[in-house]
Formats: C-alpha cells, structure tokens, sequence
C-alpha cells in the first residue's frame, strides 16, 4: 500500500446496507416470537371485562373439563408467588406496579385474571373463554374529566422531577406587546408492534431461559430474578431480532413472570402469545395528554415569557408521568420561563414509554403555539423560531454541546422551497385542493448511557464484537461493525456481531435513542485497547519495522498495522507477537457526567433513560427542522400529506444509510400521529373500544408521499468520543405540530386536538358546505 493512503474500506460515516439485513428479508432472522423448545405447552390470557372492583371468584370447571388443558393460574395459586417488582421510577424494571395474580383486585380492564396453560394454544384459548369469572364491579375513572380521577402535582410525588423555571413568567406575559394563550390535547396512542407480545420461558435444572423480543435483555434477566426470588446468574434472556418496540418492550410487564412460572409448576416450557387486543391492555401505551401554552413576544418577536402546563393520564396506583416540559422549556432563548406538570390518576393499565415519550406529545404543544404565535406577529414561523435561536438553555444558562437548530432551519427550508409560500391561510389552493405548508423545530435529549463490550480479534484477522444492545430496527449491528471496521482496519464481511442475549456484556435499555452512542463508543474503546496492545507488541518486537516506533502512531488498516512513513507489516504477524492465540479486549465506558461505578449499576440492568448520564456543565440535544405540505379538500376535508422534508444535526452519524430510513420512519410516524392514531375509551366503562389495527388508524403506504431526510454536518467533541447524538426518536417529535401548523395554513382552521380529522375541518370558512 502506497503511503498514507487509506483503505475506502466501511468506517463509520459511509452509507452502508445492514448486515443483518439479508437474514431479515429473507425470513431467517429469529425474533424473540420465534423459538419455541421441545414439548412447549402454550399459554393463553384471560383478561379481565372490568375496569375496576375485584374477582368474587372464577369457576374453572368447564375450562378445565377441555381436553389439553394443563393448568390454570389464577390470583388463588399465584399470589405472593410473584413479586409486583420495583417500577422504573423506583430504580426498578417493571412498568407497572400491578400485579395481576397477586390479589383479586383489579385495576383496569383487560388486567390478566387468569393464565390457561394448554397442550395446544386453540385448546388454551378455549378454555379461557369458558372461565365463569365473576366480578364486583365498581364505577371506573377513565381519565380527563371523569369523576373520581385524582390530580397530583409531579413535583410533589416524583423526588427526582422539579418543574423547571425561570424569572417571572406571569408578570412578563402581561406586559408582553404580544400574547398567544391556548390549550391543546393528544390522544391516547398504542405502539403495536406486528411482533404481537409473546413470552417463552423454559426451565433446565434450575436455570431459566427466556425469549422474548426485548429492548432491556440484562434488565429482564434482574428483574425475573426479583420477582422470582431466585438468583439473576440463573436466567437468560434471548432476543436476537425484535418485530417493533417503540418503548413497548422497554419495561418487564407482568405477563413474563407469570409464565416462568407457569412452566416451573408444570416443569415444561410455556409459551404465550397474547392476541393484539390483549396487547392495548397487558402492555404499555402512550396516555393522553393536555397543554396550557402561554408565549409572550416583543414586536419584533423575541420571546419574553414563556409557560407551559402540562397535564398526563395515569393509572391508579403508579405515579408514570412523561413531563416533557424539560425539553419545551429548553428549546428558545427566553428571560422568563414558567412549567408545571400534573397527572390525573385514573382507573387505566400504566401508561409507558412510546417513542419520544415526553418531547412528542409536549412539543406538540409549544411547536402549534409558536406557529399561532408567528400569526399574531405576522411573522414567517421560521423566522420566529431563528429569531429565538439560543446557545445557550435559559432555564440555567448552560452551553449546548452544539446546537444547529439555525441551520437545519434554513437548509431544511431552502430544500421545501418555503421562500414560495404565501402566508396567508388557503392562499396556496389549487382546484378544490386547499395547500398548506407548515413547519416545526424538533429536538431530543443527546443521552448515552454506560455500556460494556468485548471485541475479539482473531489470528487469522476476523472480528468478534458482542454486547448485550439490541436490534429495535435501529441497524445496530451494523453500526457496531462498521466502529469496528473503522478503528481496526477490518473489512466488514471479516466481523461478526452478537447481541440481544443477556449471556453477553451487559449494555443499556435501547431506549431514549441512546443505543448507538453508548454501544459505539464502548466498542470503540474495546477497540481501541486492541490496537494498543498490538501496537505495544509491535513496538517491543526487536526484529520488527516497528522498533522504537510511538505505538501511539501506529494504525490498523486493511489486514496490516501500519505506521510512519509507510513501515507496515501483516497483522497477522503482530498477532503473533502479541498473543498466542486471539486476542481480547473487554471495555466498560461511562459517559461524561455519569458516576464512575455506574457499569456495576448496568450489571444489575439498571436502565438509564431520560436524565441518567446528564453533564452538570452543559445541555445535550440533537436538533433538527420539519416542513410538511398537506392538501386538503375543500368539499370534503380530506387531508393528504404528499411531501415532507426534515433537517437535522445529530452529531456523527455512523451509518446515514440506515439514519435515513430511521428518521425517514420517525417522520411517517409523526403524520400518522398527527391525522389517524387515536385508542378510543369509553368513558363510562374505562374500556379501550378500537383495540385493533382495522380500527386503530395507522397510514397505508398510499398515505404517505415524499420524505426527504438531510443531515447537517455536526461534530461535537464535548457529548462524547465519537460524537454521536442518536436519532431514533428526534424525526418524530416535530412532525405532529409541523402538519397541524401545515392544514391551519391551508384552511385557516387551527386544530389544538390531535389527531386532525376532516369532522374538525368542516366547517371552516375556506371550505365550502
Ligand atoms: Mo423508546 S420510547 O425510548 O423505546
């Protein structure tokens, strides 16, 4: 090889197709659904029809009278059994403190009353439609509004939360020249996945083995072990691929503990699969949410008090909050800012993560006022929001590790050709088509988390790395062999990564966008421990190029280590100086800002979303632009979303072929959110009506029209070593507000209620009756 010149070999940065994505288009990818033992009985759910009372009693005879059934849990043979566990507030892994089989009582509807354990899975399920469950019934809460839901403040209940704030938010938004003053409201949303929810447990002498499509694997593991009251060394858990996730398989839900032992009572392995309407209800879901926007602005548009309120559906016993205020409150340049934030409890399964859970729903919020804002300034929104541009947080006047919001602004706007948009609501018509053109900023916390990864190098030049993340469609196998590829010079074909097993190195919840930064840098650290070793070898050598070379100059590269002025030599040979046989490295990585035995607390499968490695000096956000064009028509009120474009600085990004897709994905997502999803419940039964995918509205691909995804460049050297931001929840979060802010430009109706449907537009002045 000529001197200096490097291999345009894979590396982090170059578009790259996965690697695992051959065995995913072919079908031979496993999803944790798809294992299924020796001799596996199956598991079937009962679920309770009440919201809220207890069970009087249940007869089984019928059911048991079923030819195939095996055995029958109920709150009679399980109780104290199974611990509830700690939720994730508590430092613990589950998402709700409901404990299903531990007592009569039930909490919501659709609450597991009973587990049916059958030779067959139709045999289960028969028998569970023949239990006689009897109830005493009491009148439910269903949420907002409904007698009986409790108000709490979130600040008085969570230790770890205060509502941020700064100035005099009151007394600048009444002497503000110009005011905005409006509430808005989201929906109740369910991720579903089309991996349904399943649970294989399988006990050999003592050791219990789960598969179960898992974003947390070393969280699982501990947290069966607490509830079982048996020893975390002696459980696994297995999920190399995972059919969708979204946050739903972020927390152990009570379904997992009840089948491990299920299948220790019957010493067999248990299977369930739970039906799709079973999964609004056994899961988690994303509740809904109310907002009270106050924004005061100078004439020329500068923010001088900013208030946002925020209000969240809980379920009884949990306190399950998102407060995304810690993110609206942080967005622009304003003196005076004033948050707070409340859950209203009621009778309801516990909300939980679903993607971008607190920036989604609140920034819906804060993104239509500053849109209704920019109205009342007569301003254009983008110049609104450049003109409260900031690099600094004002809540404490902390740094941003970077921030170009500025610039994804201004390059996301030149690409949707904004310059051509007339202000004025409907003035865009073409035919009976109203065009509206509407514009959002999104942000996401930069989070990463402690990590662990052992990388091993062969003799004969090939890459084992394994860590425990996992593959929520993020291509983070291929983002890991491609930090391999980049810092030991190997060709991809020549690594080989393993994840989603709780037997491997112990690595984050793959949640709060935080997988590839934490996995990256660790791997890159392991990485780097090699080339060290390698280099120190090749150094100490006597006969090589290399004597009394710096080994810190010396690189890894197409197969060769290779050094100043060109020296070089096969790896294998410095392989052979190095060790005798392969050679290992194990790297534990703690982010900036996060104590330093915090990997013993990943060992435990502590998870570390939201807040858990934030820098006492600075603030770290990604950021981006979203511009969406909707057409709606003048007769009837459809709305079609034929194009959107998203700007966004992220910081590294190690595979832009698959960010694409990823933010391509978190923007489809956003328009659905924005014009279909919705969980209807109805309010006297506390009971979700439209839990299905022919009536829970999710977009077709005839919904969905152009998306086009730019990068702007961003290094940012302080977030961490290799600089990467992450980005699976940062396309989603704009996009709601973008479309809402897009059908009021087209026909001048502001809808504060999402999703916008075509009854809220009729009526209109722009349209015609
Ligand atoms: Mo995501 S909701 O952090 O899985």
């Amino acid at each position: 090889m000529a001197d200096g010149a490097m291999p345009q070999g894979a590396r982090i940065g170059v578009a790259t197709p996965r690697i695992d994505g051959r065995l995913k288009v072919t079908g031979e990818a496993r999803y944790g659904s798809d294992f299924a033992p020796a001799n596996t009985a199956h598991a079937y759910l009962a679920t309770s029809r009440v919201s809220r009372g207890s069970i009087v009693g249940i007869d089984e005879r019928d059911a048991r009278a079923v030819p195939g059934v095996l055995d029958i849990l109920t709150w009679r043979n399980v109780g104290a059994a199974v611990k509830p566990g700690a939720t994730f507030d508590q430092k613990g892994y589950m998402g709700s403190s409901i404990a299903p089989l531990a007592s009569s009582r039930i909490w919501h509807d659709g609450q597991i009353v009973a587990v049916v354990v059958a030779d067959s899975w139709e045999a289960a399920r028969e028998a569970a439609g023949l239990l006689n469950v009897r109830y005493q019934e009491q009148q439910p809460s269903a949420g907002f509004d409904s007698p009986g839901a409790e108000t709490v403040d979130a600040a008085a209940v969570s230790k770890e939360y205060e509502d941020p704030s700064v100035g005099d938010a009151e007394g600048a938004f009444a002497a503000a020249p110009v005011k905005v003053e409006a509430r808005y409201s989201t929906p109740t949303q369910h991720h579903n996945p089309i991996e349904l929810f399943t649970s294989t447990c399988a006990w050999t002498g003592g050791k219990l083995t789960i598969w179960e499509s898992s974003q947390n694997v070393w969280g699982y593991k501990n947290g069966i072990a607490e509830q079982l009251g048996i020893s975390p060394d002696d459980v696994r858990v297995i999920s190399p691929f995972i059919g969708g996730a979204f946050g739903s398989r972020g927390s152990l839900t009570q379904r997992t503990a009840l089948i491990a032992l299920a299948a220790k009572r019957l010493n067999r392995p248990v299977r369930l699969e739970v039906t799709r309407d079973q999964g609004f209800t056994i899961a988690t879901y994303r509740a809904e949410t109310r907002h009270h926007i106050k924004l005061g602005a100078t004439r020329d548009g500068k923010l001088v008090s900013l208030t946002h309120e925020g209000w969240e559906v809980t379920c009884r016993p949990d306190n399950y909050k998102v407060a995304g205020t810690d993110a609206s409150t942080r967005l622009y340049a304003c003196p005076n800012v004033a948050s707070k934030v409340r859950m209203v409890h009621a009778d309801r399964n516990t909300p939980g993560f679903m993607r971008a859970p607190p920036e989604t729903p609140y920034m819906f919020a804060l993104e239509s006022a500053m849109d209704e804002l920019a109205y009342a300034l007569q301003m254009d929104p983008v110049r609104l929001r450049l003109v409260n541009d900031t690099q600094t947080e004002p809540i404490k006047g902390l740094p941003y590790t970077s921030r170009h919001m500025a610039e994804c602004l201004q390059t996301g706007a030149k690409a949707f050709g904004w310059s051509r948009r007339t202000p004025e609501p409907g003035s865009m018509r073409e035919g009976d088509w109203l065009i509206g053109w509407g514009c959002a900023t999104t942000l996401y916390p930069a989070q990463v988390a402690p990590a662990t990864a052992r990388v091993t190098l062969s003799p004969q030049g090939g890459v084992k790395v394994q860590c425990a993340t996992h593959e929520i469609g993020n291509g983070v196998r291929t983002a890991l062999a491609l930090t391999a590829a980049d810092r030991l010079g190997t060709p991809l074909e020549r690594i080989t990564v393993e994840v989603g097993d709780s037997d491997l190195p112990p690595a984050p919840v793959a949640g709060g966008s935080n997988s590839t930064a934490s996995c990256c840098n660790v791997v890159a650290e392991a990485c780097e421990q090699i080339r060290g070793k390698l280099a120190a070898a090749a150094v100490a050598a006597g006969d090589g190029p290399f004597a009394g070379t710096d080994p810190s100059t010396l690189k890894m590269s197409a197969g060769r280590l290779v050094g100043p002025g060109g020296k070089s030599e096969p790896l294998a040979k410095t392989l052979a100086r190095a060790a005798s046989g392969a050679l290992e490295a194990y790297a534990e990585s703690v982010p900036h800002g996060v104590p330093p035995d915090s990997v013993k607390g990943l060992y435990k499968g502590k998870p570390a979303l939201a807040g858990g490695a934030k820098m006492k000096d600075r603030i770290q956000f990604a950021f981006g632009a979203q511009f969406v064009e909707v057409r709606v028509h003048a007769l009837t009120g459809e709305v079609r979303a034929p194009r959107a474009v998203g700007a966004f600085a992220a910081g590294t990004i190690v595979n832009p072929m698959a960010a694409k897709s990823q933010l391509m994905g978190g923007m489809i997502w956003g328009i659905s959110a924005a014009l279909h999803e919705a969980t209807e419940i109805d309010p006297r039964t506390a009971r979700y009506t439209n839990d299905d995918l022919a009536e829970y509205l999710i977009p077709v691909n005839a919904d969905i029209g152009q998306i086009e995804v730019i990068f702007i460049p961003e290094q940012d050297d302080k977030v961490n070593p290799l600089g990467i931001k992450g980005i699976g929840e940062l396309g989603n979060v704009g996009m709601n507000a973008a479309v809402a802010n897009a059908v009021f430009h087209a026909t001048g109706v502001r809808v504060r209620d999402l999703p916008v449907r075509m009854e809220k537009l009729l009526g209109g002045r722009l349209l015609q009756a």
